[in-house]
């Protein structure tokens, strides 16, 4: 039996259009997918801490088509880069500012460095989806609790962008790190119509999931550095980056990189982007001429180009869109308000715009509760997750510390965190939405049946808790 396999084969046999990652859509001939590159570090392919080698040349190409100091190839998606920078700049105990809405790899490395967070909170905009952290209130978070790093989530998964002028100056007055998860922007550089990318707005380190919109092959990921970030921090950041990366990195993942630069180097893919974000705003504008509300138009009336064309959700009751959707397409992330897509130049446009005649216009009525509960934070991560813990049913967790974060996938922003106490809003959240999160493109990490022995049992489900009551 080979069931990853077989389900492979059952997924591409009805050729659907692909609304997810990875950005080339399996539409494309990717001339460095031969059985025969599929190595590691052999020979010439060897890289070498001192001197020249194809890695270091090919980043270095990359670096220059971003304008970075340097850039370094993840065979670890954005999840590596996102460590290794955290890491790198944060020294164990200290402040970090961080925006609450961070996916689950930013979290990891909080407690990985026993850091303490100084959260960002953002409001949440239609149909419940968060919204970037205004720019404004995290420079002002910054200069009262100077922190050793600031973790910024920009864009958000929906590609809701905001400008980062404020922090971005306070952090070089202060001389603070710079973090910006750009997971999903790396198609920002370069060219008009998309929002500025954050090494343009002086981030001194940038964290790119290539493979979500680029043609890139999954898991391929970036590290860009600003060229004024100081030789002692790019030394570091090399150092912990060796620490998480594998030694047995995939040359299929590198080359696809390889050839990802070589194309940011040609005119014809900066015009076939630029195109894609033409075509992408008069779509949203005719879907809403058309009864549909579009997340990224709403987002584009208040903050003007900072919605990224390669993002399209539409929001009203997410089973029905997702049910109008599947014969022609499967979604990036459906939620229950809503479902959302990523468009690419490989995207055969006409397919979607079929779909989206067919999606259910409904009466858009926005949510009076807040969606993404905000809890409040009474042990650090670090300490929470290596406390003594107890398992106990989802009911019973009403007001005790979180012992292990509740993680929905897509989007990987945490519910509640480890150290979090766990309120009615977390509860209500979970009963209202853990079987949605199940279905589909989804997942619901973090609420488990009881254990028996090894092995989760059967029976009601729960959440690990800190044993003491007390914090
Ligand atoms: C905002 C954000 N950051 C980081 C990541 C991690 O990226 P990767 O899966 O490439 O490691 C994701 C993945 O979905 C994400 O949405």
């Amino acid at each position: 039996m080979t069931p990853i396999i077989q389900a492979l084969a059952d997924y591409t046999k009805w050729g659907l259009a692909r609304w997810h990652t990875p950005g080339h859509k399996g539409r494309m001939s990717l001339p460095y997918l031969l059985p025969e590159f599929d190595v590691t570090e052999v020979r010439d392919l060897t890289p070498k801490s001192v001197g020249e080698d194809v890695i270091r040349q090919s980043e270095d190409l990359m670096a220059e088509s971003f304008g970075a100091l340097r850039t370094r190839y993840s065979v670890q998606g954005a999840t590596l880069p996102i460590m290794a920078a955290i890491l790198a700049t944060a020294s164990p105990k200290s402040r970090v500012v961080v925006d609450r809405i961070a996916h689950q790899s930013v979290h990891s490395a909080l407690i990985l460095g026993n850091l303490e967070p100084v959260w960002a909170y953002s409001l949440l905009g239609p149909g419940g989806y968060p919204l970037p952290v205004d720019d404004k209130d995290r420079a002002r978070l910054i200069m009262t609790t100077h922190p050793e790093a600031v973790i910024v989530t920009n864009p958000t998964y929906e590609g809701l962008s905001y400008s980062l002028t404020e922090t971005q100056k306070v952090c070089r007055e202060l001389h603070i790190a710079l973090i910006v998860d750009e997971a999903h922007g790396t198609h920002f550089a370069g060219h008009k119509g998309f929002p500025e990318s954050a090494l343009g707005q002086g981030a001194d380190l940038v964290c790119h999931g290539a493979h979500k919109t680029e043609p890139s092959l999954t898991q391929s990921g970036l590290l860009h550095i600003h060229p004024k970030v100081m030789p002692q921090l790019v030394a570091r950041v090399g150092e912990v980056w060796d620490m998480l990366a594998t030694s047995s990195p995939s040359y299929l993942l590198l080359a696809s990189l390889d050839y990802l630069q070589s194309i940011r180097h040609q005119d014809s893919y900066h015009q076939e982007w630029m195109s894609l974000a033409e075509r992408m705003r008069a779509i949203w504008t005719t879907c809403e001429n058309d009864g549909l509300f579009i997340l990224q138009n709403w987002w584009e009336r208040q903050e003007k180009g900072l919605a990224d064309p390669a993002k399209l959700t539409v929001i009203g009751d997410g089973s029905r869109l997702f049910d109008a959707i599947k014969p022609f397409g499967v979604e990036e992330k459906s939620d229950p308000l809503g479902i959302s897509l990523i468009v690419t130049p490989k995207d055969d446009l006409s397919i979607l715009m079929q779909a989206l005649k067919q999606c259910p216009r409904t009466v858009f009525k926005p949510q009076s509760r807040r969606f993404w509960p905000r809890a409040r934070q009474n042990l650090l991560p670090y300490r929470a997750w290596h406390a003594e813990r107890e398992w106990v049913p989802v009911l019973s967790a009403v007001d005790r510390i979180a012992a292990r974060p509740v993680i929905p996938y897509p989007p990987g922003i945490p519910i509640v965190v480890p150290g979090e106490v766990i309120d009615r809003d977390v509860i209500l959240w979970l009963e209202e939405n853990r079987e949605w999160y199940r279905r589909g493109t989804g997942d619901l990490k973090g609420v488990e049946r009881a254990f028996e022995g090894l092995f989760p049992g059967k029976g009601e489900e729960g959440l690990w808790v800190v044993k003491d009551r007390v914090s």
